[in-house]
């Protein structure tokens, strides 16, 4: 069994239901309190043992690949005024792992940019971390999945019960309990009516695949929305041989959706050892306004 030192981190989406802020930034690159999220992705994946990562950008997202570069003159500037402090923390973000990007050319859904990975993975398995799903937690989820990986050998999503309201806009998951917070999947269907849930659980943000997805990604047709939809091709996965479905702990963010932002700013800056205390005491004042 190969263990997993890939990830794929699509970041190309247009980012509609945060416009205008997402307009010339991408929403990937939208800030929690002092990290671009996608930062906080990308080191998950790092704690997870990943060393190689692929990063899909699209026209007008250049600004990701700069975050992940050197800028020499801010740190020739920050190294005379001797900050080596913030130095260190600006040049981790250089060092961390192998990132590398590349451009899917048109927008045409979450399966088509996972296709352009191809040659990048090759003969592995990797890991997939949607670059607008941030997850925090002692454990990174990243690494739950890729231990499912090693014990199960089979392809790996990352679940979460929702409400039913929730699941009609998500994908429903056929599943039965293996052990723990681990099930077997055994279908998948996207955007359910009432009458076709199949369970409450949810794929969210993050899974491990098998390369031999790539195959059946070349012969998904458009799904829902008219994108090639990542879910169709996992769901001839779960079909055929099964996946593993693993109710990862840590907490999800969206930061595809305007609420989403907000609770992250929110429960990361209270957490956050320069701002946290200040922060708290604000909040606490604010709320007696409410
Ligand atoms: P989403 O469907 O949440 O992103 O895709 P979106 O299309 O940007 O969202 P809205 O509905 O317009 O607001 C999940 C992840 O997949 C990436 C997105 O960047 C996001 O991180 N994605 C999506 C791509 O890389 N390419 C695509 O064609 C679509």
């Amino acid at each position: 069994m190969k263990s997993v030192r890939k990830a794929v981190i699509p970041a190309a989406g247009l980012g509609t239901r945060v416009l205008p802020a997402s307009k010339a930034m991408p929403k990937e690159m939208l800030p929690i309190v002092d990290k671009p999220a996608i930062q906080y992705i990308v080191e998950e994946a790092v704690a997870a043992g990943i060393t190689d990562i692929l990063i899909i950008t699209n026209r007008g997202k250049g600004i990701i690949e700069d975050h992940f570069d050197h800028n020499i003159e801010l740190e020739q500037r920050l190294a005379a005024a001797g900050r080596d402090q913030v130095l260190a923390d600006l040049q981790r973000v250089n060092s961390m792992a192998n990132i590398t990007f590349i451009r899917q050319k048109e927008t045409k859904g979450l399966g088509h940019a996972v296709a352009c990975a191809r040659s990048f993975v090759g003969d592995e398995p990797f890991a997939v971390l949607y670059g607008d799903d941030v997850i925090i937690g002692d454990d990174p989820a990243c690494g739950q999945l890729c231990r499912a990986w090693e014990e199960y050998g089979h392809g790996v999503v990352g679940i979460k019960e929702v409400t039913r309201e929730q699941i009609q806009k998500y994908c429903s998951l056929a599943v039965s309990p293996l052990r723990d917070n681990l099930y077997h999947v055994t279908d998948m269907i996207e955007k359910p009516s009432p009458d076709r849930i199949l369970s409450l659980f949810s794929i969210l943000g993050r899974c491990v695949l098998p390369p031999s997805i790539f195959d059946i990604l070349d012969q998904t047709p458009p799904g829902a929305g008219g994108e090639i939809q990542l879910t169709d091709a996992m769901c001839v996965l779960a079909q055929s041989e099964g996946m593993t479905g693993v109710d990862f702990t840590g907490t999800r963010y969206d930061m595809g959706n305007k609420l989403g932002i907000l609770q992250a700013t929110c429960e990361v800056a209270l957490k956050h050892p320069e701002v946290g205390t200040d922060f708290a005491a604000y909040l606490k004042e604010l709320v007696k306004t409410l």
